[in-house]
């Protein structure tokens, strides 16, 4: 098929793990920082709605996949069905911590239930993009342990936990859409694909802006402060956003896959990393 270049050795393997149910979360978790606290909240407020709603939205083209599509999508579900298993627990403690996420939710389920209205090959192309937009965060998150050094440990394994799965299930997704989408001419499929990453772009750098100013507002820290401190932690320093732009505008290219940056070092050295703190 062309453009795919899913590796044929890469097994995707669900690791059914468990964290925080023990201690409470601080406050600012990150440490101290109310931002980047604020942040990471923001975006864990959506994966329990959204990755259900990735699922549902790439399991609704599984007819027809061959054997090995067939069994990445079934390993892609019990991944995302326990990311959101975990993210519920993330968001509860949260919330015992404080923060009122409800907004933010209610937000997530707005856009769903936009996108639910349209045909489901609308909602397999946005979850094709926010697929790529997760995986090119993880990488980053993986990629530079200083965003998350500064959190409790068992926060930052939560989240490269979640990063380390979003990276190998990558190309789940995308080839999906590729199956989906194989009597179509090139040039439709390329138009369709970039306008919605432009849409779920937009909506996710809105959305979370919101959302983070939402939770620091909470904190009682509103105002062009708390807008110039979202701006500067997500663009500038850490700068998640401004890291991610090159692998964000490579899924414009002609021929793009996930695949075609094959990182899966990044997960055999998270897995080093973690026996080597677990022996
Ligand atoms: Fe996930
Ligand atoms: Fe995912």
């Amino acid at each position: 098929m062309a453009g795919k270049a899913t590796p044929s050795d890469l097994t995707i393997v669900p690791r059914d793990r468990r964290f925080g149910r023990d201690a409470k979360t601080e406050h600012w978790w990150l440490g101290g920082d109310p931002v980047g606290t604020a942040l990471y909240n923001a975006l864990s407020a959506t994966f329990p709605k959204g990755e259900a709603f990735f699922v549902e939205s790439v399991r609704a083209f599984r007819d027809g996949a061959d054997a090995k599509l067939a069994g990445e999508i079934k390993a892609f579900t019990t991944q995302e069905v326990m990311h959101s298993r975990e993210h519920v627990q993330f968001n509860k403690r949260a919330h015992e911590a404080g923060y009122d996420l409800s907004p933010l939710e209610r937000k997530v389920e707005e856009r769903l239930a936009l996108v639910r209205s349209k045909p489901p090959i609308a909602s397999l192309a946005a979850t094709m993009a926010l697929e790529h937009f997760t995986a090119i965060l993880a990488h980053e998150l993986l990629d530079d342990p200083r965003h998350l050094a500064p959190a409790d440990a068992e926060t930052a394994a939560m989240w490269r936990w979640h990063a380390v799965e979003e990276i190998e299930h990558k190309g789940v997704a995308y080839d999906t859409w590729l199956h989906a989408t194989k009597h179509w001419p090139r040039r439709k499929r390329w138009s369709v694909k970039a306008k919605v990453m432009m849409l779920v772009t937009r909506n996710f750098i809105v959305d979370r802006t919101t959302g983070t100013l939402e939770l620091l507002r909470q904190d009682g820290i509103t105002g062009p402060k708390a807008w110039a401190r979202v701006f500067w932690f997500a663009w500038v320093r850490p700068g998640m956003l401004r890291k991610i732009f090159g692998a964000w505008a490579s899924f414009f290219m002609p021929g793009f896959h996930p695949w075609k940056h094959d990182d899966r070092a990044l997960i055999a050295a998270e897995e080093k990393r973690q026996s080597e703190a677990y022996a």
